[in-house]
């Protein structure tokens, strides 16, 4: 069969790269894919968001499945316009994928299903927003309601840093339509969590448990970034854990959204807050993880694509989905700048000698293709993911792979999944 994913980033390669390895595919394209994605798939010039034109490329090339990465195509209701002609499409709805592109939709949602999750309230006015805030303790959050990227968070350390906070949302258009409603919620203290999930609307089968590194310094320091780097299995994701995500967040959420008429399909991303051994939900995502996928993907030993096609296809209380006992760590190598405004342009060394390894992938998130080799061209520009039969083996992979590549400006951390190693 043809598979089209479609986004060209990290979590894309990493899904190219898995997709590739089913024997079930003869032919895999990405839309708009990179240079790394370039060596599994072949790349077609459409962007991500270009809807028309993605569903003109699937019936032209007669695609069986396309498979969605980013939130902004979900959002803009790609799966409705392709399930609208009959295609194939992994992903949800538009009307699901509220569940990421409103936080206040999601707020409101778990309130009414009593999911656990921070105390917060929704304002589109800066009065009430900063009486509200007079009364509460910092510190504090504040989120744009709408989808910002991932920079529409800010943790308030001070009351007047989250005053600032809303007031650039709410007056200064700090993230246009995407921050006229702002939603500010309590400060949960605890370690963070990724649990993601495969569902079809009525089944749900959790992933193995992730963890992110979000900070882009060593040790948790610095600025909020899109994700450092992550590794799996988390220690703290135990089975009795997944299973009490499964029973109090994952099933109600996705029964929930049934109830609404808005059934979720695709992939289900719960951000959680371990709080006092509690889980808690920070976010809601509509797709899969990034860097997360790039370290769940390896550990899949059910052939992906008979997974995908079962959610697409609405029948996953069918299939029995089985894991590798292995494990897999993903450092993100940055450019210059990030996470501010990123170089681009600088020429990478040492990519070829990571190429056809099993246990060592270098998942290309921001390069393209210069003139004389492979040249940066975002913040997050590769994830060197090892891959071992445990922790410390993967981990160990992945480093050696990062002391292999170089490029000016170059920066990672030198401690992804130094939190469960040492918790040993
Ligand atoms: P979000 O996009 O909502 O996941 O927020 C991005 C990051 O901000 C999260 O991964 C957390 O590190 C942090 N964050 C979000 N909400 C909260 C909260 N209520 N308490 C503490 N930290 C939070
Ligand atoms: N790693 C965070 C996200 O994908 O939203």
């Amino acid at each position: 069969m043809k598979v089209l994913v479609v986004g060209g980033g990290g979590r894309e390669h990493a899904l190219a790269w898995k997709i590739a390895q089913s024997p079930r595919v003869t032919k895999l394209y990405c839309a708009p894919g990179n240079p790394g994605i370039a060596h599994v798939a072949e790349c077609l010039p459409i962007p991500s968001d270009d809807i028309d034109a993605l569903r003109d490329a699937v019936k032209a090339h007669r695609v069986d499945l396309t498979v969605v990465g980013p939130e902004a195509p979900l959002a803009a209701g790609i799966v409705d316009a392709f399930r609208r002609d009959k295609l194939l499409i992994f992903g949800p709805h538009q009307a699901a994928a509220r569940i990421e592109a409103s936080k206040s939709f999601s707020k409101d949602l778990m309130a009414r299903l009593r999911i656990p999750t921070a105390e917060a309230q929704t304002f589109t006015a800066l009065a009430p927003a900063l009486e509200y805030l007079d009364r509460r303790d910092a510190p504090i959050v504040v989120k744009a309601d709408g989808l910002a990227q991932g920079k529409g968070v800010v943790v308030a350390a001070t009351r007047a840093e989250a005053r600032e906070a809303v007031r650039a949302m709410l007056e200064g258009k700090a993230f246009g339509e995407a921050g006229t409603r702002v939603v500010i919620e309590e400060f949960l203290d605890g370690e963070e969590l990724t649990v993601m999930a495969f569902t079809d609307g009525k089944t749900v089968l959790p992933l193995a448990a992730a963890q992110d590194h979000k900070r882009v310094g060593d040790g948790d320091t610095g600025p909020n970034t899109g994700g450092m780097g992550a590794y799996a299995p988390a220690p703290i994701g135990t089975r009795e854990l997944l299973e009490r995500v499964r029973r109090t967040i994952l099933e109600p959420t996705v029964e929930g959204l049934s109830r609404l008429g808005s059934p979720f399909h695709g992939v289900l991303y719960a951000g959680l807050m371990m709080v006092r051994g509690e889980p808690k939900v920070l976010e809601f995502n509509a797709r899969m993880g990034d860097p997360e996928t790039q370290v769940v993907l390896p550990l899949l030993k059910t052939d992906v694509v008979e997974v995908l096609m079962a959610v697409a296809e609405h029948r996953l209380d069918r299939l029995t989905v089985e894991w590798h006992e292995r494990a897999a760590v993903c450092v993100v190598l940055a450019a210059s700048g990030y996470p501010g405004t990123p170089v681009k342009g600088t020429p990478i060394a040492g990519l070829a000698e990571l190429e056809r390894r099993d246990e060592l992938v270098a998942f290309h998130a921001g390069t393209a293709a210069g003139p004389g080799g492979v040249v940066t061209a975002g913040g997050r520009v590769l994830g060197v993911t090892g891959i071992g039969e445990t922790l410390e083996s993967a981990r160990d992979r992945a480093y050696a792979g990062v002391r292999r590549i170089s490029f000016d400006g170059m920066h990672y951390r030198s401690d992804i999944a130094a939190r469960a190693l040492n918790r040993r």
